[in-house]
C-alpha cells in the first residue's frame, strides 16, 4: 500500500505518540489519522521484544499511520494460567513504540474493554479445537473476541500478526473471512535469537539452563522440515521423531508435536502441499510454542 519516503518516516518518528486509555479517545485519534491515509493496527499484549518491534516497523514501512494496542486480555487466559504474572512494562513499551514511529497506542484497562460480564464471544470453530486449543480450552475464543473488539474499535485497514502464533494467525484469517471484515491480515516471519529460539515475552520466565535447553524446539523443527524436504512422505514417522527429539531434552515437558495442513489445520493428505510443523513444551514455568512451515512439491 503506502510506501513511506525516508523523509516521511523521519517526520513520522518526530511526531508525538498519542496514548489513549479509552475507546472514545482512540476512535477520535484514528479518525484524525485516517485523514492522512490508511491505518494499520498491531495488536499486542505488551512487554515488547524484537518480534513486536519488527511487526511495528513492517507496518510503518507499508502504512502512513500505525496504531498499537497493548492489552493483556484476561479472556484468553485459563484460570490456572499466568494472567496475573504476565510481564508488563507500559513505560518501556511506550518509549519503544515512540522510537519506532508508531502514531498511537491504545492501552485500555480491563474495565474499559469488558465492563461487566461478557455475554457475546467469537468462536472460530474447528481451527480453535486443535494444537493449543486442546490444552488451553477457551484460549482462541478469548483471542478471537478481543481481536474482533479491537477491529471494531479501531477499524484498521490492515492488521499485523507474527507467524510464531501460527494457529492464532489462521483463526484470525478465518474470522476476518467469516465475519466480512474489510481488513488485510499481514503475517510477519518469526523473529529469533541468534541460536534459533523464537522471541516471546514468556522467555523471561526461563532460568539460564532452561534458556539453553529451549533451543531444542527450533532445532527439532528444522530437522523435521529437512526430512520432509529430502522426500520423506511418512509424516507420522516425522511427527514421531519430532516429538522424540524434544522429549529427549531433560528440561522439556512436551505438550504436542504435530504436522497439519495449512490453512485449515487438518491432518495432511498426500495432496496437501503446505504443511505446518508445530510444537509446544514447558520449560519450568514457561510454556513455549514454535513452528515452521514447509512447501512440498
Ligand atoms: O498475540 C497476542 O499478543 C495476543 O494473542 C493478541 C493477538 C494481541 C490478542 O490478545
Amino acid at each position: 500500500m503506502c510506501q513511506n519516503s525516508a523523509r516521511g518516516s523521519l517526520v513520522g518518528m518526530l511526531k508525538s505518540l498519542r496514548v489513549c486509555k479509552t475507546i472514545a479517545e482512540i476512535r477520535d485519534v484514528v479518525k484524525e489519522l485516517r485523514r492522512s491515509g490508511p491505518v494499520a493496527l498491531v495488536p499486542t499484549m505488551g512487554y515488547f521484544h524484537e518480534g513486536h518491534l519488527t511487526l511495528m516497523r513492517e507496518a510503518r514501512r507499508r502504512f502512513p499511520s500505525v496504531v498499537v494496542s497493548i492489552f493483556v486480555n484476561p479472556l484468553q487466559f485459563g484460570p490456572q494460567e499466568d494472567f496475573k504474572t504476565y510481564p508488563r512494562n507500559l513505560e518501556r513499551d511506550l518509549a519503544l513504540a515512540r522510537e519506532t514511529g508508531v502514531a498511537a497506542v491504545f492501552a485500555p484497562e480491563v474495565e474499559e474493554m469488558y465492563p461487566g460480564s461478557v455475554l457475546t464471544c467469537v468462536d472460530v470453530e474447528r481451527l480453535s479445537a486443535v494444537l493449543c486449543g486442546c490444552t488451553r480450552p477457551g484460549h482462541f475464543r478469548g483471542v478471537a473476541t478481543v481481536v474482533t473488539k479491537l477491529f471494531n474499535i479501531i477499524r484498521p485497514d490492515a492488521a499485523f500478526f507474527g507467524q510464531k502464533d501460527a494457529q492464532q494467525l489462521q483463526v484470525i484469517r478465518r474470522l476476518v473471512r467469516d465475519l466480512n471484515f474489510d481488513i488485510e491480515i499481514v503475517a510477519v516471519p518469526t523473529v529469533r535469537e541468534p541460536d534459533g529460539l523464537a522471541m516471546s515475552s514468556r522467555n523471561v520466565y526461563l532460568s539460564p539452563e532452561e534458556r539453553r535447553a529451549a533451543v531444542v524446539l527450533y532445532r527439532s523443527l528444522v530437522a523435521a522440515r529437512e526430512r520432509i524436504l529430502a522426500g520423506e512422505s511418512d509424516l507420522a514417522a516425522v511427527e514421531e521423531q519430532l516429538a522424540a527429539d524434544i522429549a529427549a531434552e531433560p528440561l522439556a515437558v512436551l505438550e504436542y508435536a504435530a504436522i497439519l495442513a495449512l490453512p485449515d489445520l487438518t491432518p495432511p493428505t498426500d495432496e496437501d502441499r503446505e504443511l505446518l510443523l508445530a510444537v509446544a513444551a514447558r520449560f519450568g514455568r514457561a510454556r513455549l510454542i514454535d513452528n515452521v512451515t514447509v512447501w512440498r512439491e
